[in-house]
């Protein structure tokens, strides 16, 4: 499967290929994408809301809002939700529209709005496809990126044949799984992730944690994963870690000396190494069997120092091998990164500030600045995990690039 865990929006709009999209959705989904839907009003004239609903596994979204509920269809939901906006059949109609930004119905609105990267399959007779104004249309949608999957050259429905037929599901299919493997910069590479926070034993009920939700190092690994690398990913006791992932190796563990022992397990082995732990820097000196009685007293824990991990590979490090650790700081923010780096010996360092709102443990976003070895201090606005995740994922390839061209 080749689409695995993909969301795809599909648009269909109203051609008499449209019943070539209930192929287009079932390869899709047999790829292992999740597809939704979008019908403009007239596609629904050609082929079934059913129809599509029934392959697509999800309800066909037409409307701003559900009529008989009033449930409203977001198309900006609808556009963060979609790694690929895929419009097939996409009509004359549809695409003029689309390439001068009219938004009269879900699908337009939902193209407006979407940030992901959009695919084009037109249908429509032979004329209506040679005509001046379609084909500027077309050098307008791909001026802006788009991707047009041409039509191709066969019988119409006019009767008349010439070139316009819509390209065949299974090739449009195939230039969606092009188009994600054209990103697969990282296929053949390895690497490590440590997520999410470690718990040290008191006794056998309570321990010493932290709030470390594991988000930022699942959309690492999942970031990772995307562009073809095979993922270790060594977690603590988090609420969220990617499930079910095929290339991605979810490591479980508890202490920080059990994810050293996993980490030291992998690390001559891959190519990168992300600490992306919120690991404790302090363990109980002894940990008691069973439940420590309450007494009168009060009582006192001797902890020691936990063992640094991202330091002990980061001593441990061959020359091509990327480490990236991260800095959580609250004043003389970027000097105590750069003397982190230097101290654990990583190639790159990520900086989150307690002091930027929406960033750091538990939320959904993130802002934070890249320190290369070098030196050199990139800073990045506040933006989705997911988002954060692309821009440390990039600087990490060019890292590996960069070493490998040395
Ligand atoms: N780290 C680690 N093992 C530890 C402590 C930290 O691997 N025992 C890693 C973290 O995963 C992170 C980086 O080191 O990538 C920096 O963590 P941080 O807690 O900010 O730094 P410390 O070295 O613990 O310094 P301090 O707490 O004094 O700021």
């Amino acid at each position: 499967m080749n689409l695995t865990g993909k969301h795809i929006v599909l648009g269909v709009t109203g051609s008499i290929a449209a019943y070539k999209a209930a192929s287009l959705v079932r390869l899709l989904v047999k790829e292992g994408a999740e597809v939704k839907v979008i019908m403009t009003p007239l596609a629904k004239e050609f082929i079934t809301p059913l129809t599509m609903a029934t392959l697509s596994r999800n309800p066909i979204l037409v409307d701003f809002f559900n009529p008989e509920n009033g449930d409203w269809n977001s198309h900006v939901s609808l556009g963060i939700w979609a790694d690929l906006l895929l419009i097939a059949p996409a009509t004359a109609n549809t695409m003029g529209k689309m390439a001068r930004g009219i938004a009269d119905n879900l699908l337009l609105t939902t193209y407006l709005s979407a940030k992901c990267p959009v695919i084009v399959a037109p249908a429509m007779d032979l004329d209506m496809y040679k005509h001046p104004a379609t084909q500027e249309n077309i050098r307008i949608l791909k001026g802006v990126g788009n991707i047009i999957v041409e039509a191709t050259t066969g019988e119409l429905a006019s009767g008349l044949s010439g070139k316009g037929r819509m390209e065949e599901p299974e090739r449009i299919v195939d230039a969606v799984v092009d188009f994600f493997n054209a990103g697969k910069l990282l296929s053949g590479v390895k690497a490590l992730v440590t997520s999410g926070p470690t718990f040290e034993h008191i006794d056998s009920v309570r321990f010493i944690g932290n709030h470390s939700s594991g988000k930022m190092g699942t959309a690492i690994a999942l970031q990772l994963a995307d562009r073809g690398a095979e993922v270790f990913f060594i977690t603590g006791p988090a609420s969220t870690i990617p499930n079910g992932h095929p290339t991605i190796n979810v490591i479980p563990v508890t202490s920080a000396q059990e994810m050293l022992g996993m980490a030291q397990r992998y690390f001559d082995q891959v190519d990168i190494a992300v600490m992306a732990a919120a690991v404790a820097d302090f363990t109980p000196e002894t940990s008691a069997t069973g439940k420590i009685k309450r007494e009168a007293d009060d009582l006192i824990l001797r902890l020691r120092p936990t063992v640094d991990i991202a330091a002990t590979l980061g001593a441990q490090k061959k020359d091509k091998q990327v480490l990236v650790g991260f800095a959580l700081e609250t004043d003389n923010e970027v000097e105590n990164a750069r003397g982190k780096l230097k101290r654990k010996n990583l190639d790159l360092i990520v900086l989150n500030s307690l002091n930027d709102a929406g960033a750091g443990f538990g939320h959904d976003t993130n802002k934070i600045s890249i320190v290369d070895s070098s030196g050199a201090l990139t800073s990045f606005g506040l933006k989705s995990k997911a988002e954060v995740a692309k821009d440390i994922v990039a600087a990490i390839q060019d890292k590996i690039f960069e070493k490998r061209s040395h």
